[in-house]
């Protein structure tokens, strides 16, 4: 869907400003410290703090406005990813250490709900998962088959997620869980097959 590519790109536009404002700001550091050719010491070394304190309150403000620009165009987009006609519903239960998902719906304790740790969708579907926890708190985390992240959200205990993805390609795609819940946590995996 095209949201996640925005999205994606949106991020590492916003990822490019930043890294591109910290360059400015070290090179601009070492520059006022190069350029204050001040014999004492403590006298230069309070000349390069105002200067420095100076560009940070311009660059704090140029970034607050580039932040609210990128807000105002971006916001309209939100929630990201979310279609109103949902083709199929998956509960999801985490549970230490594992998943169950089922095209059935949650009824009464999440500890009785019977489901594994795969499942098979079709392409172009738009997925409605509703994820809990019947113990700690775990996270919901979707990989495509490339290995990119395309969605996430915590499996809470007493407590519904709902998340909203539509699997545009065919392939294996990978969920784990990615909140620390203990020392089998890494095994916490499944698949979402993508036909
Ligand atoms: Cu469940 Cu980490």
């Amino acid at each position: 869907m095209s949201y996640s590519i925005t999205l994606l790109s949106l991020q590492g536009t916003a990822a490019t400003i930043s890294l591109i404002g910290a360059i400015i700001v070290i090179l601009s550091v070492f520059f006022v410290m190069k350029s204050t050719g001040n014999p004492d010491p403590e006298e230069e070394k309070h000349v390069a703090k105002h200067q420095v304190y100076k560009f940070r309150d311009k660059y704090f403000v140029g970034l607050a406005t580039i932040i609210v620009i990128m807000l105002g165009f971006t916001l309209q987009y939100m929630p990201y990813n979310v279609k109103k006609q949902v083709d199929k519903e998956v509960t999801v239960v985490a549970f230490q250490w594992g998943w169950k998902l089922s095209f059935d719906a949650l009824q009464g304790d999440p500890k009785e709900f019977k489901g594994k740790n795969k499942i098979a969708v079709s392409h172009g579907e738009t997925v409605k998962f509703h994820v809990t926890s019947q113990d700690a708190t775990h996270n919901f985390g979707i990989y495509d088959a490339a290995g990119d992240i395309v969605a996430q959200t915590q499996a809470m205990p007493h407590y519904t997620n709902e998340l909203v993805y539509q699997f545009d390609k065919p392939g294996e795609y990978k969920f784990i869980c990615l909140e620390y819940c203990g020392q089998p946590h890494a095994n916490m995996t499944g698949k979402i097959i993508v036909e």
